[in-house]
């Protein structure tokens, strides 16, 4: 690697910004030059960062909670309210906190437990596609992939099934805000709905999440409405966003390769492959953040408390030292533990759930409407951010 090589690397991640829009058609060449060239980059952006774009330093600071703290994140939380400073349980802990919610939770996510949302999802996708299939053409990204998710995430908040539409409506309607003017309201009513949830909560039974964690003491100690409502607000997050967006990256892979999609409709014990191959190649979730607690460094960098580091999984999922032609989207290739789920404590928890889902999903649709394509010269508008994913896929099919 050339001197001109790395400054000119050092130079482009300056001013790297994951929540600017414009970032989203070339994140993965400029990940990748910044892996090359300046593996731990330093960018002005949000008041300055380091980028971590290797894959072995991504996993390092995972690994190492006691360094690289979930407290305060770089642009991860932007999705949950104010609170006044309030942490969200789980996801902004460390250490021995963190490990007593996970502990406490473990339980709803095992593969078990996320295999009896099976007949739920198979019936609400099976609704959802039967009423696609006779239209001959839908946005794939509203009409199919952002329904199910909050519906799904409903069911596991314990939510009652007439009430879960409310929820999927609220997220959308947040979702699609254009500005801040149009989104405090729905804010407002989404938190108000939540605080419902949670306080209906205390003192009733229930097996699901939330009616569990409201009514115990975890860590040795009740969580408040506000902790509660915190924790709420990035579940919905985790697991709603995460799978539309992943969804319809692996709508769009095989809505324009025929030949992969041919492969996958042809043989659909293909589709957990075609999934976790999805999850490396286009990971939903971005980039998330920590902060340093401690004097360490990272690649010959120095750090010192208080630096904020964004963790970009996709681009360790790309890292040319663990995965060859790690851009190419390919089935069958050898089975390697990849970041697209994180690392370490807070490694994903929803994942068996995630992939549930995502398998039944693209099962009834494929079983449905087999032969879906895009407009000749389709050019699909990408999102990047904390979240990876697609604007839209207007795709039409035989009828
Ligand atoms: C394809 C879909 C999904 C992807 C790619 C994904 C990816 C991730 C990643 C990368 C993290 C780690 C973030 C970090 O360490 O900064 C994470 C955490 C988490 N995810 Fe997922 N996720 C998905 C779906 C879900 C679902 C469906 C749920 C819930 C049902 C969920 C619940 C969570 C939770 C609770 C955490 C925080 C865990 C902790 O802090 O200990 N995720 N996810």
């Amino acid at each position: 690697m050339s001197q001109e090589t790395m400054s000119s690397a050092r130079e482009r991640a300056r001013s790297f910004d994951h929540l600017d829009p414009a970032v989203a058609d070339t994140v993965h060449e400029a990940l990748g030059e910044f892996r090359r060239g300046c593996p731990v980059a330093h960018s002005e952006a949000h008041g300055g960062m380091f980028v971590v774009t290797r894959y072995d330093d991504l996993r390092h600071v995972a690994e190492n909670g006691q360094i690289f703290s979930s407290a305060a994140e770089v642009g991860a939380v932007v999705v949950a309210p104010e609170t006044g400073g309030v942490i969200a349980p789980l996801f902004e802990q460390d250490l021995a906190e963190h490990a007593a919610w996970r502990k406490h939770l473990q339980s709803f996510f095992t593969p078990r437990a996320a295999a009896r949302h099976t007949g739920y999802v198979r019936r609400v996708a099976a609704e959802v596609v039967a009423e696609l299939r006779p239209r001959g053409r839908a946005d794939l990204v509203p009409d199919l992939c952002a329904r199910i998710p909050p519906l799904v995430i409903a069911s596991l908040m314990g939510i009652p099934e007439p009430e879960r539409p409310v929820l999927a409506s609220l997220v959308r309607r947040l979702a699609g805000a254009e500005s801040e003017e149009e989104a405090a309201p729905v804010g407002q009513e989404y938190t108000g709905f939540l605080l419902d949830q949670i306080r209906s909560r205390r003192g009733a039974d229930g097996d699901d999440v939330l009616t569990s964690v409201v009514n115990s003491e975890i860590g040795g100690k009740p969580a408040g409405d506000y902790e509660l409502l915190k924790f709420a607000f990035l579940l919905v997050a985790a697991g709603n966003l995460t799978t539309t967006d992943q969804l319809a990256s692996i709508l769009l892979e095989l809505a324009r390769d025929g030949e992969l999609r041919a492969r996958v409709v042809a043989d659909r014990g293909l589709i957990p492959q075609l999934v976790e191959e999805s999850v490396r190649h286009e990971s939903a979730v971005a980039a998330t953040g920590r902060t340093v607690v401690a004097e360490t460094e990272l690649a010959g960098v120095p750090l010192q408390p208080g630096d904020r580091m964004l963790l970009t999984w996709g681009s360790g999922n790309r890292d040319e030292r663990h995965f060859p032609d790690g851009d190419e989207f390919r089935l069958g290739r050898p089975r390697r533990p990849h970041l697209g789920w994180g690392a370490g404590a807070h490694r994903c928890l929803g994942l068996h759930v995630a992939r549930v889902e995502l398998r039944v999903i693209l099962e009834e649709l494929l079983a449905a409407i087999p032969d879906f394509t895009l407009p000749d010269g389709f050019v699909p508008r990408r999102t990047y951010g904390v979240i990876r994913g697609v604007r839209a896929l207007p795709v039409t099919w035989p009828v």
